[in-house]
């Protein structure tokens, strides 16, 4: 099983979902509640009252203003977790206080903090592409019974696409072409890089982009351990002119593939996903087909992620995997994220300085 690395941001919903509804998410085994004050403020408290565990998230629990109030016995919370209200009595108890989570709206993500350790000036990663009008955006997210590490697994090596997604993103050329890995240890970020000179366009590709014939295929992978995936991706009809120096692409389609991996229970995951692109920015029909065709690639995913744990469930203690070149990004963010559930565990352990809980 992946460890969790708890003093780490966490995507716990899109901004969308986070409003004036009461929603409640499981991070890290955590129950939270997210709601949206009424200035627009997002808060992510503990989602079980201090008096039974109600869930705060669940009916007839409901907002007042700002405050929550428990639907079971009316105990009422402030933005900062502080109970301002219990029934039958004038004095509220001290102890009387939901866990306030440090949270970060950012890239039409909210960011939690679950961890014991202040976040400081830590910051969550960027997916700018997401709130850019230069490109247009499709996403959803679903839930996988499965550990994250197998959905890291999973991203970190795209040569499944020829086998897994065949007919949708996968050509032979995925799975033919080597890789290369690159990783900064010191800031949790794992690069694998696949580049096709001269591959066939699959149909994710040729119906949105309108390229006939076959194409030069660029996949950057730039994982930030231990939750947010990018995958830039770069489609040009073969032998179109290279990058410019200073960066500009005019012959290319560019998309920014964007997974939130967020751990919810030590076998449930949440799968956020999101397809950016730079071209056809108004055509409904291409933003329509790309958002049908990778929920499609993405159940793909899940449904064997799904098959994959409860195979792993019934495997000895012990068991052994054995792992190739293809798997050298996969290896090396399970390093990482061995290391960040380790240190969390360490400084959590030491007296924290400056902690703010
Ligand atoms: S369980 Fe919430 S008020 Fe009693
Ligand atoms: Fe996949």
């Amino acid at each position: 099983m992946t460890a969790f690395a708890r003093n780490q941001w966490y995507v716990a919903a899109y901004a969308r979902e986070v409003g004036r509804e009461l929603l409640g998410r499981t991070v890290l085994d955590e129950p939270i509640l997210l709601y949206r004050t009424e200035d627009g403020q997002a808060v992510a408290l503990s989602d079980r009252c201090v008096h039974r565990r109600f869930p705060l998230s669940q009916a007839p629990s409901r907002l007042d203003g700002d405050r929550v109030m428990c639907g079971y016995h009316g105990f009422t919370y402030g933005t900062d977790g502080r109970c301002v209200f219990v029934p039958g009595q004038q004095r509220v108890p001290r102890t009387a206080r939901l866990a306030a989570y440090p949270v970060v709206e950012q890239d039409a993500f909210v960011w939690v903090w679950i961890g014991d350790r202040d976040p400081g000036a830590t910051v969550p990663p960027r997916a700018p592409w997401l709130n850019s009008s230069a490109y247009t955006v499709v996403s959803g997210m679903e839930p996988i019974d499965c550990d994250y590490g197998l959905l890291v697994d999973n991203l970190m090596d795209l040569s499944h696409e020829t086998y897994l997604h065949g007919g949708y993103i996968g050509t032979p050329e995925v799975a033919e072409t080597p890789i290369t890995t690159e990783v900064d240890d010191g800031a949790g970020i794992v690069h694998v890089s696949r580049h096709m000179d001269d591959a066939a366009c699959p149909p994710f590709y040729a119906e949105s982009t309108g390229i006939e014939g076959r194409i030069t295929r660029w996949q950057d992978i730039e994982y930030h351990a231990p939750c947010l995936y990018l995958l830039h991706s770069r489609v040009a009809p073969a032998g179109a002119a290279a990058p410019a120096a200073d960066g500009s692409d005019p012959e290319a389609f560019h998309v920014e593939v964007v997974y939130a991996i967020t751990p919810s229970t030590q076998k449930t995951t949440y799968d956020f996903w999101a397809v950016a692109r730079d071209f056809a920015l108004d055509d409904q029909k291409v933003t329509d087909y790309l958002h049908a065709n990778n929920h499609t690639v993405v159940m793909q995913d899940v449904d064997a992620l799904n098959v994959l744990q409860k195979s792993l469930d019934t495997e000895k203690p012990g068991y052994q995997e054995l792992s190739i070149n293809i798997d050298t990004g996969g290896l090396a963010a399970r390093r990482i994220l061995a290391r960040l559930a380790q240190e969390g565990e360490t400084r959590a352990a030491a007296p924290a300085a400056g902690a703010a809980r």
